[in-house]
Parts: C-alpha cells; structure tokens; sequence
C-alpha cells in the first residue's frame, strides 16, 4: 500500500501509482470501475440468498434443505405434470375420435404420429427395429406387404392381442412343417420350393408344373391360389420378393421344411388404449396402411410428420431370428449318411 510520504504521480496519466514496480513497469492505483463493485456486491448479496433459499451446504446426514425445498425430483415431477395436462388436452379429444377423425384432424393426427413415434422407439424398436424395417422374422412395417392385414382396424387387432401370443383372441395360424412332420417328400419339397421362387420372378424349372400342383394341394388353402397370401392366416405374400425368413433357396426350402410361426407378444395387457390406437395410426401411415374408406379422405401431405428421417434410420439392431429346431439340410443328411 503506498503512504502519503512515498506517494507517486505517474507523469504520463497524472494517476497515483501502488508503489509497485517490475523492470520499470508501474502498477497505477485507479479505483474499481464502479460497475464492477456493484455487480461483485451484488452476487455477494445474491450468494447468501441462494445458501438460504436452495439446498447449498453438505451435512452429516445430507445437506441443508434450504428455504424452498427445491429438488430436481420436485421439478421433474413438475415438468411431467405438465406436459401431461397439455397432453390431457389432446388426449380427451383423440380418444373419442374415429380413426377416420384422428386422420382428418391435423392437431389430432399429429398427436398420434408424435405419441406413435416415441412409444413405438420404446416398446418395438427391439425387434422391429428403429426404423421398423424389421429383420429376418421380424416383419417390415414401413412397406405395404402385411401378413395380418394394413388397415387400421387389422394393425389395432393385431396390436391388441399379439401373434400366437398368450390368450384366446391372439392371431393365430400355423403352417405345417412339410418336411419334419413328412408331409412332403425331400423331393416334393425341392420342387415346391423351386416353384415358390418362380412366384417371384425365379425362372422357371422343368418341375414348374409338379410344383403348382404340389401348391395347389397343400399351399393354398393358406397362400392363396395365386400365392398371394391370405391376412386370415397371416399368410404372407410368397410372390412379391418381399421375403420374412429370407429368399435364397436354402431359406425357403428351410421355412417349408421346419415352417416358422414368429410370436409377439399381445400389448392390450401392457400399453393403455390411447397408446395403442397412437401406435396403430402411426403404423398405418408408416406402412403403407392398406387403404379402406377411412384413409381416402387423408390429409397426408400437410400433415407434420414429427419423425421425418426415420427411413434412413440407424442399422438395424433387431436380435437374430433363432431357428429353434435345428433344420437338417440335404447336404448334412448326406454327410450323416456317408459317416455311417
Ligand atoms: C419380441 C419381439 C417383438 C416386439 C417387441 C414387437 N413385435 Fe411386432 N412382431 C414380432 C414378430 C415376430 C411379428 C411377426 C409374427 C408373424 O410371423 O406373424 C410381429 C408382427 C407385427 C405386426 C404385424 C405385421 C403384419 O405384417 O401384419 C405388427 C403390426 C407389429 N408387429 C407391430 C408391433 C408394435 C407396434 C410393437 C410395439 C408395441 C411390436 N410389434 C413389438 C415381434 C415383435
Ligand atoms: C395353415 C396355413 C399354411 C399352409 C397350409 C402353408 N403355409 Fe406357408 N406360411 C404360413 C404362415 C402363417 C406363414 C408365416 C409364418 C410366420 O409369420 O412366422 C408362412 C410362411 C411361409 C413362407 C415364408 C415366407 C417368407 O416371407 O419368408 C414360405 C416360403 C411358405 N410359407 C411356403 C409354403 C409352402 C410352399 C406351403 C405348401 C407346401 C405352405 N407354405 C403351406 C401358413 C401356411
């Protein structure tokens, strides 16, 4: 600190000097901007308040609690509250409207897309992927190729009560295993599979027309006579390409020989109503829904889509379909054949 005795004027700004001084260099004593001290009282001020006001200062057994009893569980609490009374808003509306209302209600429609998107990422994703473009055995759905049928009152169906799911009104079919169980022969069952894939642009063998026959007879009581699929028995499309289990021969002669019966649970007993009609909208303007009266009078176009983007979604990460009973194929019979 300087005294009065060695006070120094610096010659260039007139300013009183601390007396401090580096290689020539001097420290000039001006005063604090006054801003400066008002802003530095004030935190002073504003600190004390905040130690009494929030939880600031660690105790034995915790901290102090402070004047308002602020926590972050209090303020999510308070934020969710929130949102669901904005919610509770739409929600009156959305579950007393059709479907044919929901899709004609822009507010409404987007609501459903918006819950659809979310629950949809919490609940499917697993198994049908982010995207919902599915995997091996776990369906598309953003395509128009349905096994159980695309309209909303099928998707909601579906959803409801599952696949082969555990209770009575679950979607129920199962194709019999042609080879296993020794319906179809070896051969049978080749030729079969060569005129399955000729359905989809294969080309066509010289056992074409054994294999339509073999078809007609066990197939299409289920796939149709044209092999189109039948929803009744979510009996897919076998001429289209679009393939659950795989399109390479060794897939289709597998599925034929073993059948497959993909399962998914029933979500009536997990997701409330609302969730699921959200779900099934969502879905239905996802996948192509098939159309029916209620979709004609759409308004797709200016609807928001709150998730756009979503079709090029992030890869992938459905767990591996299992075959759960080992399929012996044609050339590991043979092998188990010569080992004898
Ligand atoms: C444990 C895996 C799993 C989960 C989780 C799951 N699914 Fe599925 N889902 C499947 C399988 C497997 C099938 C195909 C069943 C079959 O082969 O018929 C399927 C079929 C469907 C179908 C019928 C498709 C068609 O072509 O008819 C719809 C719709 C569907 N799921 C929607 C959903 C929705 C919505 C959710 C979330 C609420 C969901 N899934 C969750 C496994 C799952
Ligand atoms: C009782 C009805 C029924 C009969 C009969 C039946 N299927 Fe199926 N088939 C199904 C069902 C249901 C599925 C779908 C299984 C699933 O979703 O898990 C299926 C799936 C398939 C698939 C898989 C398609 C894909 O996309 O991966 C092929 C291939 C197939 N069947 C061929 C045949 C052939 C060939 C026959 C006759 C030899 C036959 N099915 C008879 C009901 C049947």
């Amino acid at each position: 600190m300087s005294d009065d005795k060695n006070k120094e004027i610096d010659q260039l700004s007139g300013v009183e000097t601390t007396g401090h001084e580096w290689d020539g260099l001097k420290e000039l004593n001006n005063p604090l901007p006054r801003w400066w001290v008002w802003v530095f009282l004030v935190t002073i001020v504003w600190a004390g308040w905040y130690f009494v006001a929030y939880p600031a200062w660690p105790t034995l057994s915790g901290h102090t609690e402070g004047s308002k009893g602020y926590t972050q569980f209090n303020e999510l609490r308070e934020s969710q509250d929130e949102i669901r009374e904005r919610q509770q808003a739409y929600l009156e509306r959305f579950n007393k409207a059709s479907f044919k209302e929901i899709l004609n209600d822009r507010e409404l429609y987007a609501f459903a897309m918006a819950g659809g998107a979310s629950a949809f990422k919490d609940n499917c994703a697993t198994c049908h992927g982010t995207g919902a473009a599915g995997g091996k055995g776990y369906p598309n759905l953003i395509d128009d190729d349905w096994l159980w049928g695309g309209k909303l009152d099928d998707i909601h169906q579906t959803l409801q009560y599952g696949i082969r799911a555990d209770n009575y009104d679950t979607r129920l079919s199962q194709m019999p295993s042609f080879g296993k169980d020794k319906l179809l022969t070896r051969e049978e069952i080749e030729t079969v599979t060569d005129y399955v894939l000729s359905l989809s642009g294969a080309e066509q063998t010289e056992t074409f027309e054994a294999g339509h026959e073999i078809f007609q007879k066990n197939c299409a009581s289920c796939h149709g006579e044209d092999g189109k699929g039948k929803h009744e028995f979510g009996a897919p499309n076998l001429a289209d390409a679009i393939w659950l289990y795989g399109g390479k021969r060794a897939d289709v002669f597998e599925t034929i020989y073993v059948a497959r019966a993909g399962m998914m649970p029933a979500w009536g007993p997990r997701l409330d109503e609302p969730t699921i009609r959200q779900l099934t909208v969502y879905l239905h303007q996802l996948g192509g829904g098939e159309s029916d009266e209620v979709q004609a009078e759409l308004i797709d176009e200016e609807a928001p889509l709150p998730d756009a983007g979503q079709y090029n979604d992030a890869p992938l990460e459905a767990p591996e379909y299992e075959n759960p009973e080992k399929t012996v194929t044609p050339a590991e019979e043979e092998d188990a054949a010569s080992a004898e």
